[in-house]
């Protein structure tokens, strides 16, 4: 059998930084076969979310070994009724193999009215073609757009009062509405941004009543964004870039889902540009893309 002699087994924690390296090595040698720049990012552990996930889910982080090489790694969060995978990656060299699906195999999970999703590359039909085998579909393109915040036309402020002193009572109304406009709430997720340094959790308040919330990451990720009124989307996105900016970060960068032209057109004419191009795919649409510019594709 072509995977014979590669050997299965959880990951532990150290697993967590080499697991890293082989997702940017396997993303490094996608980019250049598809004529892309390679991913300048090169950090020197795994950054604190993935332990935050690795602590939530450990049952479901696996790793995949042909001797001490480490050769793929895949993992799955499950949040309620929601399975999603967060990563599934395998050495460029022993690809095509049947790695891949093993590993989405043993971490899948099942459960009455459990649904399954996950974010991809959109020029990845290799990958595109395992996660429809498994019942999931490309439900929406998402586009990575990204500005130097000193290029970037600065939005007029918005009549939002923000606040980044997040109590209980946020995360829970956070928890509320992500239930509608996302599909389904993900509190610990929030738990750790909330609670982490390199994450600034936002909340708008317009006339005393909360209208939307927005996220800004370690560097210059404005992901996710969420508002109680779609006519509101498009200040809650002004009034993070502001937050960000006046927070000192030289790149944004949010998820743009395709299907949201205002919001596209808008980062457009503030002088973003499309980086990446991503396809959300799952086995039971959910998500209202009039109200919510999704987190990291680890969590979506
Ligand atoms: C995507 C990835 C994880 C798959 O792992 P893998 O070990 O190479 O995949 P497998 O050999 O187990 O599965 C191959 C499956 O892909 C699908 N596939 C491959 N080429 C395809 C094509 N041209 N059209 C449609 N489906 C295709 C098939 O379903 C095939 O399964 P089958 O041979 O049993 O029918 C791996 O290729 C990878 O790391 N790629 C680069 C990074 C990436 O895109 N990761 C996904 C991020 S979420």
């Amino acid at each position: 059998m072509a995977r014979e002699g590669i050997r299965f087994r959880r990951c532990r924690r150290e697993d967590l930084y080499p697991a890293l390296r082989l997702v940017l090595r396997s993303i490094g040698d996608l980019r250049e076969k598809t004529g892309k720049p390679p991913v300048p990012w090169r950090p020197r552990a795994a950054p604190a979310f993935a332990h935050h996930l690795f602590s939530t889910d450990p049952e479901t982080f696996l790793s995949a070994w042909k001797g001490t090489r480490l050769v793929g790694f895949a993992a799955a969060i499950v949040r309620g009724k929601q399975w999603y995978l967060a990563w599934l990656f395998v050495d460029p060299r022993l690809q095509e193999r049947g790695i891949g699906r093993e590993m989405l195999r043993r971490v899948w999970r099942e459960g009455p009215g459990m649904t399954h999703a996950l974010g991809t590359f959109t020029y990845n039909q290799h990958a595109v073609g395992l996660y429809t085998s498994f019942g999931m579909l490309p439900h929406e393109l998402l586009t990575v757009m990204e500005a130097k915040t000193e290029k970037i036309l600065l939005p007029k402020a918005p009549a939002f009062d923000a606040s980044s002193e997040v109590r209980r009572g946020d995360l829970a109304w956070i928890h509320r509405l992500e239930r509608t406009i996302r599909g389904y709430p993900h509190a610990k997720e929030w738990e750790f941004w909330a609670g982490d340094e390199e994450f600034r959790v936002l909340v708008f308040r317009r006339g005393g009543r909360r209208v939307a919330y927005g996220m800004i990451g370690p560097r210059g990720e404005i992901q996710p964004v969420g508002v109680e009124s779609a006519r509101d989307l498009r200040a809650a996105v002004d009034a993070s870039i502001l937050a960000a900016a006046k927070l000192g970060k030289e790149t944004l960068r949010f998820f743009c889902p395709n299907s949201n032209r205002a919001i596209y057109g808008h980062l457009h004419a503030l002088g973003f540009r499309n980086v990446e191009m991503l396809v959300f795919m799952t086995d039971r649409p959910y998500g209202d893309f009039s109200r919510y510019l999704p987190a990291t594709l680890a969590v979506f």
